[in-house]
């Protein structure tokens, strides 16, 4: 038996912050308990005095290797789950896809293969649905018993990931009968194609006429359709990448209502605007991801979301393409900028900036960081949170250490960072993922095929 301690630091989790030691006995808390007040020896000692200990990092949405626009998002499972671990995340759940015409056991088994044995951390998988059919229908229930329970729609990008109403109201029956959770890309896809159309054919090709198209109204609209369908079918919803504060006001007036719809953001909406996609000689492809960046008067209705649970989860929706020889394919011409940004190794890091500039309080950083993607997705207490029984996927956080976000020194494998020169207050520290250390003061401990499969049960907030 190999037991842990971390002693002296400031535990924090969504419900508490304590002074307590932590025990960890075969990759597993057992117990917390005063300082000093107790007996227990272990092999290994982690001193925390003056640093937080909060548990690992929740990803709900990231796309490792995601084909997308002629090209794959440029983290592997192996390098993305690293980079993830710098940044203190310890789960991710990733996106299986469904190509068209192929079966969604099809796709599950492609991404099985691609991400099993590679990953540092332990990994959950959503599937992307391409092609909502009679066949397709039949498999969710199967899909639900091996752990895979949510399934994520498309209402734009027809023609690739795109359903139409029709398709979407049969998902969310489905997902109704069986247990399920739709997981919604809103945006109106044909509305915003004629508008590409016409903004190409005037000349604009810019990576800013990539927001200037993709409007606020059409987020809003789309996702006021999904919450009307979700409450047809009886089915709950879950609204990924919310950009815009009036899909925002769509979402707070369902969940005024009652109505079982949940929200997501990402750290890009909350820190970025389209101030970054109009910087000059093509750089604002960079920040090229859909739902697009807003201006930046938008963050303060996000952040007000958050703080009311309007918004439960800020997941990255990290979807990396290098700037050389990828972004660069939608030189003049937006449409072909592969969409996504990366960000799984910040996400921990600008969410405690946030605690730091007032915008949130320390539990809720851990609330909407781990423990509510945990529970949104059938893992907790498993993992986000520190209590006897969860995964010892632990994180000590020194709050005072800063340090500047950038290329030249994160881990992700793509050549620029969304974040470039911002200094955040906050470093992780050390990491445990199921008791094995796997970063420590700066030191990569880790290894590919650590991360387990991890099958989720359903949604824990129905
Ligand atoms: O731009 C984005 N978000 N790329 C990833 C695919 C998606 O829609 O989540
Ligand atoms: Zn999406
Ligand atoms: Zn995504």
């Amino acid at each position: 038996m190999t037991r842990t301690l971390i002693s002296g630091g400031l535990v924090v989790t969504a419900a508490d912050e304590l002074h307590a030691d932590v025990l960890i006995e075969n990759g597993v808390v057992v117990a917390l308990a005063l300082p000093g007040r107790h007996h227990w020896t272990a092999e290994r000692v982690f001193d925390a005095s003056g640093k937080y200990v909060v548990p690992g990092g929740v990803d709900a949405h990231t796309h490792m290797e995601l084909p997308f626009g002629g090209t794959f998002a440029s983290d592997t499972f192996e390098t993305g789950t690293r980079a993830a671990a710098w940044g203190g995340t310890t789960t991710i759940i990733d996106f299986a896809v469904q190509s068209k015409g192929a079966s969604l056991r099809a796709g599950l088994d492609a991404w099985h293969a691609k991400a099993g044995g590679r990953c540092a951390v332990d990994y959950g998988l959503h599937m992307i649905m391409s092609d909502v059919n009679e066949s397709t229908l039949r498999e969710m229930p199967g899909l639900i018993g091996e752990g895979v329970t949510s399934f994520k729609l498309f209402m734009a990008y027809p023609g690739v990931f795109y359903s139409d109403d029709g398709q979407i109201l049969r998902a969310m029956q489905q997902a109704a009968d069986t247990g399920g959770l739709v997981m919604m890309h809103a945006e109106n896809g044909p509305a915003i194609d004629v508008l590409v159309e016409q903004a190409l054919a005037r000349g604009e090709t810019d990576p800013r006429h990539h927001g200037e198209v993709r409007k606020a109204l059409l987020e809003a609209e789309a996702t006021h359709r999904a919450v009307q369908l979700a409450r047809v079918a009886g089915a709950p919803l879950y609204v990924v990448h919310v950009s815009a504060r009036e899909a925002l006001a769509e979402i707070a007036a369902a969940r005024d209502l009652g109505l079982p719809v949940f929200g997501e953001t990402c750290p890009q909406y909350l820190f970025l605007s389209t101030d970054n996609l109009a910087e000059p000689d093509f750089e604002g492809a960079k920040y090229v991801c859909s739902t697009p960046l807003r201006p930046k008067d938008h963050q303060a209705a996000l952040w007000r979301g958050l703080r009311t649970d309007d918004l439960q989860v800020v997941s990255t929706d990290h979807c990396p393409f290098c700037f050389k020889g990828q972004k660069e394919l939608g030189r003049g011409d937006f449409s072909k900028i592969p969409n996504g940004l990366p960000g799984v190794e910040n996400r921990m890091d600008l969410l405690h900036q946030a605690v730091v500039d007032g915008h949130l309080t320390r539990r809720r950083w851990i609330d909407i960081a781990c423990a509510a993607p945990a529970r949104m997705f059938g893992l907790y207490p498993r993992k986000g949170t520190l209590a006897p029984g969860a995964d010892a996927d632990v994180v000590i956080y020194d709050p005072h250490a800063t340090h500047t976000l950038s290329a030249a020194t994160h881990h992700m494998n793509v050549d620029y960072s969304a974040y470039e020169g911002r200094t955040v207050t906050g470093r992780v520290e050390t990491v445990l993922s199921r008791g094995e250390v796997v970063l420590d003061r700066g030191q990569y401990l880790g290894r590919p095929g650590h991360g387990a499969f991890l099958p989720r049960s359903t949604c824990q907030y129905l």
